[in-house]
């Protein structure tokens, strides 16, 4: 947990600087499956170092990337990761937690999460049906795993559907999966 989990101290920095390396192409994947387009709005829960939120921002560059993190060494590596985009306005990374977001309601396009649900300390209803808050009607959650996440692929769907999401799917690729869904 202090390396990976909810990264804190020497190892948490270590552990950044390894997920920051191992976790990109995973995390390319799924915003590919999500179809980021320039203008999107989009959240990334449990942004770790924060690779993935500088790769939507470069996708989105008329758009906005929003992320929260329980970490705080995350959210240092994230920030300074992703500097000359939060000096322009266009990335807001906060500590804060899946289980209560800090935004309003139908903000976003797409919301993410990479090897990140795992680790949620209420992995179940309250967090997804936050991420189902903060979508705009017909927004897409996507939530990616590599294949050591740890993360099983049973009940994922049925969970996603179980709180209102529609069209729920399983994407494989040769090191992970995604379930995507989407707010009706
Ligand atoms: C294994 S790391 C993955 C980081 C990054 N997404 C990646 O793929 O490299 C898990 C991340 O989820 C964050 N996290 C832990 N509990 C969380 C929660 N309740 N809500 C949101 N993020 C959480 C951790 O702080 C950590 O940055």
């Amino acid at each position: 947990m202090r390396a990976f989990g909810r990264p804190q101290g020497v190892l948490g920095r270590l552990g950044g600087a390894i997920m920051a390396r191992m976790n990109e192409p995973l995390g390319n994947w799924v915003l590919d499956l999500l179809a980021v387009q320039p203008t999107d709005h989009v959240l990334e829960i449990g942004f770790g170092p924060g690779v993935i939120v500088r790769n939507v921002s470069r996708r989105a560059p008329q758009g906005h990337v929003a992320g929260v993190d329980p970490s705080p060494v995350m959210v240092e590596q994230a920030r300074a990761r992703c500097a000359s985009a939060m000096q322009s306005g266009r990335v807001d990374l906060r500590l804060g937690s899946a289980e209560s977001l800090p935004f309003a309601d139908n903000r976003f396009d797409k919301a993410l999460a990479i090897n990140s649900v795992q680790v949620w300390q209420e992995p179940s209803r309250r967090s997804t049906r936050e991420i189902r808050r903060v979508l705009k009607p017909g927004g897409l959650v996507a939530l990616g795993f590599t294949s050591y996440s740890g993360q099983s692929r049973d009940g994922l769907l049925e969970h996603l559907s179980g709180i209102g999401f529609t069209a729920p799917e399983m994407k494989e690729t040769g090191n992970g999966f995604c379930a995507l869904a989407r707010k009706p």
